[in-house]
């Protein structure tokens, strides 16, 4: 049995241990939660037990992840914090000799990402980095017809990403709308599609640059469109109800 711990017990958190315990329970084992919140420790405690009839596991404090990996001795680390602190447990999860499972985006900027790759090099340990996008039955078929030569050779690609004001607001309310946060949304976001691109291809880039502004989120952006109201993000709020970047309510899936 491979062991498993996982930090970061936020939104994204039950696609690994709901996949671990449910999927995987015959070679891998979830031994314990860590995160700054104990409340959300307890939620996904909650879920493992009502949603997957797992027994309750060990939670751990973001100040004890060191202590959760002597105790519980895990072969691999979940990473699904938010992306500022990704590189933080990567690299100390390698140096107490795990492997690592991270969400996108490995992390936020060119240094943090130097010193991950140091720490996979000083230490032998594995990083991968979790591309859920890949895995969309489109995409997979995409570089199925690519890699099977149906098109041929291909010399260029025009990639072009659009996204709604429901989804694409999504990216601005919260810690992520920080770039400190997230590396801003050419990260944040566009890490899938350059993903995409060279997983499609099957090519690592020589070469990445990028730029960019904010146009319309923002308060001086609305204000700048006439918008005068402003309010306190809630689900269901009354002056929300004209607003078409509004929060709508999604309840999760079973
Ligand atoms: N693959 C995808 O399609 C996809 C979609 C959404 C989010 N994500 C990624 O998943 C990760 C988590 O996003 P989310 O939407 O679940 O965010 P979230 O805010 O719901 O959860 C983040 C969790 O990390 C905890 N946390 C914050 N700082 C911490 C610290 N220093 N130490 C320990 N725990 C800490 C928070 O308390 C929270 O429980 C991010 O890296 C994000 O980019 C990926």
């Amino acid at each position: 049995m491979k062991k498993y711990v996982l930090v970061g017990t936020g939104g994204r958190a039950e696609f690994f241990y709901g996949a671990i315990v449910r999927d995987f329970r015959e070679t891998c084992n979830l031994v314990a939660f860590c995160d700054l919140n104990q409340t959300r420790m307890d939620y996904a405690n909650r879920l493992l037990e009502e949603r997957y009839h797992h027994p309750k596991i060990n939670t751990y404090l973001h100040t004890d992840f060191e202590k959760m990996i002597s105790v519980e001795k895990p072969d691999t680390v979940v990473v699904t914090t938010v992306d500022r602190t990704h590189h933080t447990y990567i690299i100390k999860a390698l140096e107490l000799g795990c492997d690592v499972i991270t969400e996108k985006p490995m992390t936020v900027d060119a240094e943090k990402c130097q010193a991950i790759i140091d720490a996979t090099k000083r230490t032998g340990k594995e990083v991968r980095v979790a591309f859920n996008y890949r895995y969309a039955p489109h995409n997979t078929k995409i570089r199925e017809l690519i890699m099977n030569d149906v098109i041929g050779q291909v010399n260029s690609v025009n990639f072009e990403w659009a996204l709604d004001t429901q989804h694409g607001a999504d990216y601005f309310r919260r810690w992520h709308r920080d770039k400190r946060n997230s590396g801003g949304l050419l990260v944040h976001k566009s890490t899938h599609h350059f993903d995409l691109v060279n997983f499609w291809l099957g090519t690592t880039p020589e070469t990445v640059y990028a730029s960019g502004g904010l146009r319309f989120y923002g308060r001086e952006n609305a204000e700048s469109r006439g918008v005068t109201q402003f309010y306190q993000r809630a689900y269901g709020s009354d002056y929300a109800k004209d607003d078409h970047s509004r929060l709508i309510w999604k309840p999760m899936s079973t």
